[in-house]
Formats: C-alpha cells, structure tokens, sequence
C-alpha cells in the first residue's frame, strides 16, 4: 500500500503530500486520502479502521486538566496524570457508591469489587495492626486511614497521606535538592522543554515516573503491601531508572554485583537491613540510602550534575567527604584503594567523554554562528516560550523535536552517551562504558554530526556559487502535528506570576529568557 501512496504523490495535487495547516482553505491530507480510499472523514468513536487515522481528533478539551504552574494555560494533563500523579492537587472523588463506612465495610464490599486489594493489605503490616513511633497506640490501619470514609469523598494517598505516622521516612523523602526524588515533579519535569513543548499525551509517562516518585510513597513499596523488602530490591528502582538516558538498572545488572544477586538473591532473606553482614553484594537501596535506610537517596553524596548531562569532577578536593563516604561504603566489602581506583577511574572517563562532547558543540556552534543550520530556529515552529532559540544555547533548552538533524545528533550524544559513560562506570558496568552504550556510539555520533556539517557546508558554497537564496521549507515550521507544539498557544500572560505558584517550596522556574 505504501508503494501506491508514494507513486500516489507524484500525480495527485500538491496538497496531497502537504499537510493540512491552520487556517489552509485547500483541501487536507484528510480530505484527499478520504476521496481515494472511499473513507468519509467522520467522528473518531465510529470505530472503525482507517488508514492513517483520517479522523483522528486529539483529546476534547472537557477531558484535559490544567497544567501546573507558570505554564498551565498552554500544557495539560490527561485526566489520569493530574489524578493519580498528583494527587493531593487534583484527586476528586466520583464515585456512585454512598455513604459513610468503616473498615470492614470497605473490606466486605472491596473484597468483591477489588478482590486482590484486599487479599494484599490484608499480607501487609497496615491490617495486622501495631504502633509506629508517632503513634499514641496500637491500631489497624484500615482502607478508611489513607482513604477516608466518606465514599463520595474518597482521598487517593499522596506522601502527606503517610506523614502523620510516618513522619521521619516522609521528612527524608521530601528533602533533597535538585535532581532529588522530592523536586521530581516540581520543576525539572513541568517546566522543561522537552515536556513543555508537547502535546501532552504524548508526554503522559513523563509525569508518571516523576509524580510517582515525588508525589506519592508507593514508587517504591507498592501498594498494598506496602513491603521494606521489596524496596530493597533493584527492580523497585529499575521502573525508573532504566532506558537510554538513565540506565542504572541495565548497568547495574551488566556488574559483577548485579550478576552475582541474579544467582544468589533468591535465597536471601531481604527483611533484614543493608549491611555488609546481610548481604554478599550491594543493590541500589544499599548504595544509595544504606544502613539506617535514609529516604533521600541524594543524601548517600551523589554529586548533582543534571543527570549526568554537565561536567563536574566528582574527585575534586572540595568533594572529598562525599568521595571518602563513597569509599567507605565499598569498604564493607572491599579494599580502600581498589575502590578509590574504581572512582577514579570513573572520573576520567568522564573527562574523556566531554573532549568528544565539546567537539561535536564547536562544530554545531559553528555553523549556527553562519547561519548554516537547516533550517535555523528562526525557521522551526516556535519553541515552549514562544521565541525561536538554538537547543543548546541559553533560552534554549535541550529538545527532540523542533530543531535541525545535526542539533538532534547533538542532543542524543549528551542525554543518551554521555550520561551513559558516567552511569555505566559509576555502576561499574565493565562493556557499557566503551563498547555497548558510551564510547563507541557517541565516536558514531561525532562521524555523523561531522559528516551532516560537512554537507551543510559543501551544499551552502554550491549554492553561493550559482547564486540560489535557499529559504527552509515550509514543513519545518507547520504540519497537523508541528502545529499542535505548545509554542504556537503562547499568549500574553501565559506565565503566571510567582505568587501564583502553586509549589510552595519549590519555586518555579524564572522567566526564560526568548
Ligand atoms: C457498598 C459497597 C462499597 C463499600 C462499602 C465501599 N466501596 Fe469503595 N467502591 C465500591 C465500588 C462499586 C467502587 C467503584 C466506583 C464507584 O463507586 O463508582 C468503589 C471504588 C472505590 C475506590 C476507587 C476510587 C477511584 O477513583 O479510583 C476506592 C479508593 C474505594 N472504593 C475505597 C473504599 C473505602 C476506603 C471504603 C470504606 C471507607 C469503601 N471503598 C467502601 C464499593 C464499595
Ligand atoms: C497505607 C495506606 C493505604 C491503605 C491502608 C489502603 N490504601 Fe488504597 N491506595 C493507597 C495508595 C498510595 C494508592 C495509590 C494512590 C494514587 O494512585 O494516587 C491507593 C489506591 C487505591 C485504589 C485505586 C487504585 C487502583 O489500583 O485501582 C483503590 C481502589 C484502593 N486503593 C482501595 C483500597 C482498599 C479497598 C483498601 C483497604 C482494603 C485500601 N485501599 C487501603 C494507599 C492505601
Ligand atoms: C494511621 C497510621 C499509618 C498510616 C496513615 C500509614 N501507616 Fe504505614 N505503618 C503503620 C503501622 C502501625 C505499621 C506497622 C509498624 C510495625 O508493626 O512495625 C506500618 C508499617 C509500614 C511499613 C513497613 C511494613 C513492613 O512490612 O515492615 C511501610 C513500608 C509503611 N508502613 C508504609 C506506609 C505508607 C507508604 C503509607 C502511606 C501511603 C503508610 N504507611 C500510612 C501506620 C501507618
Ligand atoms: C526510593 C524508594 C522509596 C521510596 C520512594 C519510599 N521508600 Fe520507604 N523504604 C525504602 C527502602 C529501601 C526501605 C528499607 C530501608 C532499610 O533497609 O532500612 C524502606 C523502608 C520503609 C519503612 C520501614 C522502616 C523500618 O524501620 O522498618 C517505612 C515505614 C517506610 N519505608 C515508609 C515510607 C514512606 C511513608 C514513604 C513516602 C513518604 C516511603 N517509604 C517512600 C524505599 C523507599
Ligand atoms: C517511580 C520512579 C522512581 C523510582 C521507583 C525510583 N526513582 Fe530515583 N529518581 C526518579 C526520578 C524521576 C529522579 C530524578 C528527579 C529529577 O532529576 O528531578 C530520581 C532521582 C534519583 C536520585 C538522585 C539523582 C541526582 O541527580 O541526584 C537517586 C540517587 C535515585 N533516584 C535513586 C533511586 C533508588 C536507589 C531507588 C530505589 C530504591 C529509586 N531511585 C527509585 C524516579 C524514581
Ligand atoms: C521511566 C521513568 C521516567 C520517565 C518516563 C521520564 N523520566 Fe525524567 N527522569 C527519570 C529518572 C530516573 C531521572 C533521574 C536520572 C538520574 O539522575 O540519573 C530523570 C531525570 C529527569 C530530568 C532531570 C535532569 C536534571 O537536570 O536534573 C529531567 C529534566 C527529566 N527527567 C524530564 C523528563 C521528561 C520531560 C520526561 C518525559 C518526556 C521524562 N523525564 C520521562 C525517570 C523518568
Ligand atoms: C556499589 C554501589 C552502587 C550501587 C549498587 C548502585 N549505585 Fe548508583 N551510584 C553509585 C555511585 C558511586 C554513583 C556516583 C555518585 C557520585 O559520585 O556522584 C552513583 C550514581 C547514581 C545516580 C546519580 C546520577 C546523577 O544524576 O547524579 C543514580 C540516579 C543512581 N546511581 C541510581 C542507582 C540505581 C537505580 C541503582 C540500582 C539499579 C544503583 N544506583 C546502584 C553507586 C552505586
Ligand atoms: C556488600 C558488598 C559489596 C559492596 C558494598 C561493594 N561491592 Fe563491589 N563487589 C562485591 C563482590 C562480592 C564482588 C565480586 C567479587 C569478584 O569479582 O571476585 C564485587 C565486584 C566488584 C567489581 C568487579 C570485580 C573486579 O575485580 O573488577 C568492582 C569494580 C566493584 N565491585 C567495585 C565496587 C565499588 C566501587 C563499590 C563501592 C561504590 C563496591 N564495589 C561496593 C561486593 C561489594
């Protein structure tokens, strides 16, 4: 089918193979895919097949739910994002079900209408009833504690949910700076290009692993089991922390001590706390929260660097506390100087990897300088704060879509391979930082960024040779999807001011510059 719409192409009238546009009276790509394949363009609950989605339409604006923050008026959630995620903030309650009901009420009738959320709070702690420091007494801690009773007035549980009896796990998780599971929701998420920028269906997940993890306490101990020894595990930080820009679950299991827990995990006993004597090998909660289960991980001293997208020496003296701490937890089960070697080691990868880095930059900022991007910003839709900025400039945060081929070369080199470099060696993942995921693909990128470069130039000096003005075409900046990018709803007083903040604590981003 394909082969006929691309031969299609060619004989048809142009505005077939030229998206529909806002405000374009010509007839859409809808309009003349319809005509040929005998589909008429109707409502999108017909149920029916169509071929490239004639009739999709995006989600009706009564099912979206404002954004948080500076930006609501042009980013939205879907319903289950703001609901779920951020609970304390958007949870409402409408359930058809009446009344006012303790916990065996909730039990008898659940125990129907959920079964397996019964069968699992019942395995938990919570219905076995028992006192924790800040309790007064004893007591079972019933659906009714974390969810009310009022059924048309449920609650879904955030982490303040938890606080009252919970207080010292839920003072450590919301504490941390940035890069911290306590700002995961807040700032780094809501307001960064590459969320801001998009529809946000598309960006739904974004807002899942971060609000999970900020907003709620069940990332890591699932409900309703709500269980210490599942958070010990990695796959409890392997949800999230996995995948191509931030790999630690990959890494760690491509280590000796991933493998090793793969052979023997199963037969140890993971009540017990993370020491040295309880365990042959450490897992991420070991390293990163330790023995007295500290619940900001960022407190075990990581040294904050965006993810690993900015250089840092993490062996610079003024760091040396945080390295000497590092040390002496290996220590537990290894020498001091091989462990202070393994870091090094790791610092200097590093190093190595922003020479690579910092090539490829000068060569994009090069061009740009010369107005040789093609296209240029000034060419693209524009970007989240409604200006026209280069991605890796100031104003201009990293983004995936709305920019040149060599700028999404560029982005890929510093969110995917350089953070891999780091991850891979931090975590000691022997392969990882040369062959499969660092080194050797970001010296692929740098062939590729020098070759696009190469042909923007040769193509520029041709064209000045023969005298050709060359202007960016058109579907840079438009197409149904390009016209759905946030910039494009950028108003005057889109960007609230502070006191409208809604976080507290967390201030919003500044003004970003245009
Ligand atoms: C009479 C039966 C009955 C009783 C008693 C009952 N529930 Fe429910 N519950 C339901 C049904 C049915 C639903 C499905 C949603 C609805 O009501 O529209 C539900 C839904 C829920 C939800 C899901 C809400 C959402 O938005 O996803 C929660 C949470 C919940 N109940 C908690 C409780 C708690 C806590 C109690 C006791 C205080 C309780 N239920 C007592 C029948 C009951
Ligand atoms: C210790 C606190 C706690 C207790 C006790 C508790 N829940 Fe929950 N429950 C949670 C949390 C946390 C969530 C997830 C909140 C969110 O999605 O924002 C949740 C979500 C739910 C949901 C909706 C999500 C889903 O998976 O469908 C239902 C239904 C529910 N609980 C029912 C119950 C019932 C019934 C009981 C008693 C048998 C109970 N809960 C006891 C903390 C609790
Ligand atoms: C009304 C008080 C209360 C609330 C609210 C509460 N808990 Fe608990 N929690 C307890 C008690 C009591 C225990 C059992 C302590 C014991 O016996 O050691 C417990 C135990 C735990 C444990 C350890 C379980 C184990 O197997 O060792 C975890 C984890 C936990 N709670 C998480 C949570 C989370 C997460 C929330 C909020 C969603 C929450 N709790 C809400 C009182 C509460
Ligand atoms: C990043 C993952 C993670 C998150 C998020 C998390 N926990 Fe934990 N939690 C753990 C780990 C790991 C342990 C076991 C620590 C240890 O070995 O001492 C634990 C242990 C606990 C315990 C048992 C403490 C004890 O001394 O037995 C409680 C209670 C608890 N968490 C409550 C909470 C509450 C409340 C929240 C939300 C405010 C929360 N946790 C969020 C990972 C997490
Ligand atoms: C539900 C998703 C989720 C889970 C589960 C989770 N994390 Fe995280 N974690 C995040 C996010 C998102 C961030 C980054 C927040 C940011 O940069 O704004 C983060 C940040 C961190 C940081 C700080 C990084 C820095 O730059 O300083 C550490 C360390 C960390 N997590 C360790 C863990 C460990 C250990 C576990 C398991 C015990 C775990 N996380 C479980 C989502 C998660
Ligand atoms: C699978 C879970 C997951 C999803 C989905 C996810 N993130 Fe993250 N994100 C993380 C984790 C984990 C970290 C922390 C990584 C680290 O520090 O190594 C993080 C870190 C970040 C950071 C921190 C960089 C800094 O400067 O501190 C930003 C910004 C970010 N994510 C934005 C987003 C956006 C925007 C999306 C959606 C397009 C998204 N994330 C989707 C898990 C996730
Ligand atoms: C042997 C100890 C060890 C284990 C096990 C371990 N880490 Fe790490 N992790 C480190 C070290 C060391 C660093 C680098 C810290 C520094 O100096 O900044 C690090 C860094 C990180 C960072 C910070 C990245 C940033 O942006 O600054 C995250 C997130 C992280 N680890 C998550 C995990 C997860 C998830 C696991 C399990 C899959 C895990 N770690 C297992 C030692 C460990
Ligand atoms: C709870 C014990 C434990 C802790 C803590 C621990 N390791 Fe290990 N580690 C092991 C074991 C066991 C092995 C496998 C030994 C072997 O390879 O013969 C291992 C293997 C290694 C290896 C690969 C083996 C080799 O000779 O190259 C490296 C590298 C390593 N660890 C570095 C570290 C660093 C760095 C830290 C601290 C950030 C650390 N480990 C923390 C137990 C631990």
């Amino acid at each position: 089918m394909m082969l006929a719409i691309i031969a299609g192409c060619a004989l048809l009238p142009m505005n077939f193979c030229k998206s529909a546009s806002a405000g374009d009276a010509a007839p859409t790509f809808q309009d003349v895919a319809s005509s040929i394949y005998g589909q008429a363009v109707g409502d999108d609950d017909s149920g029916e097949n169509f071929v490239f989605g004639l009739t999709a339409r995006h989600t009706p604006v009564d099912r979206t739910m404002p954004g948080e923050g500076k930006f609501k008026n042009i980013f939205y959630f879907l319903p289950v994002t703001a609901l779920y995620y951020d609970p304390e903030h958007y949870y409402v309650s409408t359930q058809k079900v009446e009344g006012v009901f303790k916990t065996d009420e909730c039990v008898l009738c659940h125990s129907i209408q959920t079964p397996r959320i019964v069968v699992d709070w019942k395995a938990s702690k919570h219905s076995k009833g028992g006192k924790t420091k800040a309790m007064k007494a004893e007591q079972v801690v019933g659906c009714d504690a974390c969810h009310g009773t009022n059924h048309q007035e449920l609650k879904m549980p955030g982490h303040q949910t938890c606080a009252p009896c919970h207080p010292q796990e839920q003072k450590d998780h919301t504490t941390g700076t940035l890069g911290s599971h306590a700002h995961a929701w807040h700032i780094e998420v809501n307001e960064f290009a590459w969320q801001i920028g998009k529809p946000g269906e598309e960006v739904a997940s974004c807002a899942q692993c971060h609000g999970i993890v900020s907003n709620r306490c069940d990332g890591c101990h699932t409900r309703h089991q709500f269980k210490p020894s599942e958070a010990r595990k990695p796959e409890t930080c392997g949800v999230c922390h996995m995948g191509v820009d931030h790999a630690e679950y990959e890494f760690y299991y491509n280590s000796y001590h991933g493998k090793i827990l793969m052979m023997e995990g199963s037969t140890w006993d993971w009540d017990k706390k993370m020491t040295p004597k309880n365990y042959r090998v450490p897992t991420c909660a070991y390293c990163h929260m330790g023995e007295d289960g500290n619940h900001n991980t960022q407190n075990m001293s990581t040294v904050y660097n965006h993810m690993g997208m900015f250089q840092v020496n993490r062996g610079a003296p003024r760091y040396k506390s945080k390295r000497d701490a590092w040390i002496k937890k290996c220590q537990g089960c290894h020498s001091p100087r091989f462990a202070a070697e393994q870091l090094y080691a790791m610092d200097e990868q590093i190093n190595i990897s922003f020479t690579k880095w910092r090539e490829a930059v000068g060569i994009l900022v090069g061009l740009y300088l010369e107005g040789l991007f093609d296209p240029m910003p000034a060419d693209l839709a524009p970007d989240w704060t409604g200006g026209h900025t280069m991605n890796l400039l100031p104003g201009g945060a990293p983004r995936f879509y709305n920019v040149s081929n060599i700028e999404r070369l560029a982005v890929e080199m510093i969110v995917y391979q350089v953070t891999a470099v780091y991850k891979a060696a931090a975590h000691m993942a022997i392969d990882d930082v040369t062959y499969n995921a660092g080194a050797f693909p970001m010296d692929r990128q740098l062939i590729q960024i020098k070759d696009e470069a190469s042909k923007l130039r040769r193509i520029s000096t041709l064209e000045k040779e023969v005298g050709i003005e060359h202007k960016a075409f058109d579907f840079w900046k438009h197409g149904e999807y390009t016209d759905l990018l946030t910039g494009y709803k950028r108003k005057e007083g889109d960007v609230l001011s502070k006191d409208e903040c809604r976080h507290g604590d967390h201030p919003c981003f500044d003004e970003p510059e245009h």
